[in-house]
């Protein structure tokens, strides 16, 4: 597999992997990519930003976004003054690149045996940029977990409960690090407060860029 776990138990002596950590029922698998893999998943993720490239969508509401997003696979998730929804093209037309195999990768080691996605959300954090709290509901099955792999800069990841308004627990997610929103965590409210640009070497520029695995239908 060659996925490294930074997370160990010390057990006889020796590291042994341990389970997720847990951020108000979401998993988090620190490290689960070391720094070359994610030096390979970020080629594979500026090949499909070349193929459909990043743009700043509005909300319905009519705001820009911060963020900047692309996406891989079968269905792209898109935002405009007509809604949040699920697309099979970029709005400039394109087909939506392969979802990265590295990508793929991660989601069949912790998905726990979900169906393979069909949609990789690109998300890209400039200088000052954040991702306030929503929840992921486009999708058809919520029996299947969202996978988030983050690359580059450290982001703020908050997580609250499937209610809005409740409790939240924050962490940050650096380079290589997994989340998973599954089971009773799938509808959790979470966002990203800012990052720390600049704080990683991985992208020449800073930023921190952020995968969206999901199934859609
Ligand atoms: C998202 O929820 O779409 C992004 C989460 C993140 O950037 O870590
Ligand atoms: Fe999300």
């Amino acid at each position: 597999m060659g996925l490294q776990h930074s997370q160990g138990r010390e057990s006889a002596g020796k590291m042994t992997v341990s389970g997720p950590l847990d951020l108000n029922g979401a998993q988090l698998w620190p490290a689960l990519l070391e720094t070359a893999r994610q030096a390979v998943l970020l080629e594979q993720v500026r090949a499909v930003v070349r193929a459909a490239p990043l743009m700043r969508p509005v909300t319905p509401g009519g705001r820009r976004m911060s963020v900047r997003m692309s996406a891989a696979g079968r269905f792209g998730w898109v935002t405009d003054r007509r809604g949040y929804r699920y697309a099979d093209r970029h709005p400039e037309g394109m087909d939506w690149p392969p979802i990265p195999p590295l990508a793929l990768e991660v989601w069949r080691a912790v998905a726990g045996g979900a169906r393979d996605p069909e949609c990789c959300l690109v998300n890209f954090y400039g200088e000052g940029a954040r991702m306030g709290l929503h929840q992921d509901r486009d999708e058809a099955d919520f029996s299947q977990p969202v996978v988030s792999i983050s690359l580059g800069d450290p982001g703020l990841f908050r997580v609250g409960g499937a209610v809005r308004g409740g409790r939240t627990a924050s962490a940050w997610l650096g380079s290589g690090d997994v989340a998973v929103l599954g089971g009773p965590a799938r509808l959790a409210w979470h966002g990203v407060d800012r990052i720390r640009f600049g704080a990683s070497g991985l992208l020449p520029q800073g930023g921190r860029l952020n995968l969206t695995l999901r199934v859609v239908t």
